[in-house]
């Protein structure tokens, strides 16, 4: 789904660029920018020097993040990063602050996405955007649903992570308003089709949350074929399952 997403910000950037104008720095806020690969291609569009600051709670990221190789950034771009946790850290202080905040597939985390939402919203700028990329609802969510209640042993479930529909039911209830651009993505299934690859079962595994690794073959193959039967031949031929990506414009009510 990267490459969907990659593009998309890309050109996102391109179009605030233009807006916000050479001269003056644009001030970026990134939720959770983990190593960057999303945030640098938004920095790149955009074209123009920004102010950036990412809360990124792991040390790992944090250090993935400055060790990448990107292509120059306009002068005067200044990156930092906090390990400040979102949204605890939004205050009084930031309302208002930022011309983009990007929440980039981070709303996972929380088990409500309401309350990040509302406080990206509360801290754009007049003109500014909160930019949301998130899973759509088809592909893996699916697959969790039709797997997860018999790994966990209840009917009573409720999955773990929101999609773009919860997000704009979220949405929905704030003083925003919103576009929403769906964006087709696939996730190479090769490996997971192929009963004799390791990689296949972690890819499994990491999809539904559940390690596969060790567990009785027939429940492996149940899971396997919650994905064989959504396979749909990709670009190149092979079987790919669709996993698309929502990219949410947030603007804040004026
Ligand atoms: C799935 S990764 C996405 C990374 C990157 N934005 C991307 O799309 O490639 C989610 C990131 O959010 C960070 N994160 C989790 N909870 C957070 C919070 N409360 N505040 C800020 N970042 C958080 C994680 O450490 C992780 O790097």
């Amino acid at each position: 789904m990267q490459p969907a997403g990659l593009k998309w910000l890309r050109r996102y950037g391109e179009a605030r660029g233009n807006e916000v104008g050479r001269g003056r720095r644009a001030r970026v806020l990134s939720v959770g920018p983990g190593d960057g690969e999303l945030d640098f291609a938004f920095l790149e569009g955009l074209g123009a020097p920004a102010a950036f600051l990412g809360l990124e709670p792991s040390p790992r990221l944090r250090a993935d993040f400055f060790a990448r190789d990107a292509a120059p950034l306009p002068v005067g771009t200044t990156l930092a990063l906090s390990a400040a946790a979102w949204p605890e850290c939004a205050g009084e202080a930031l309302e208002g602050a930022y011309d983009t905040v990007l929440l980039n597939h981070v709303l996972y985390y929380f088990e409500d996405c309401g309350p990040p939402l509302a406080a990206a919203v509360a801290v754009v700028a007049p003109g500014g955007a909160a930019v949301v990329l998130v899973q759509a609802a088809e592909g893996v969510p699916e697959i969790q649903a039709e797997v997860l209640p018999g790994w966990r042993g209840s009917d009573d479930w409720r999955r773990d992570v929101c999609t773009a529909d919860d997000v704009e039911a979220a949405l929905r209830a704030l003083p925003c308003t919103y576009e929403r651009a769906d964006l087709d993505a696939d996730l190479d299934m090769s490996a997971v089709l192929d009963p004799a690859s390791d990689d296949g079962v972690a890819i499994m595994s990491f999809c539904v949350e559940a390690d596969l690794r060790g567990a009785a073959p027939a429940a492996v193959d149940a899971v396997r074929a919650a994905f064989a039967k959504r396979a749909v031949p990709g670009l190149g031929g092979g079987p790919v399952l669709r996993e698309p990506v929502v990219a949410f414009v947030v603007r804040p009510r004026e």
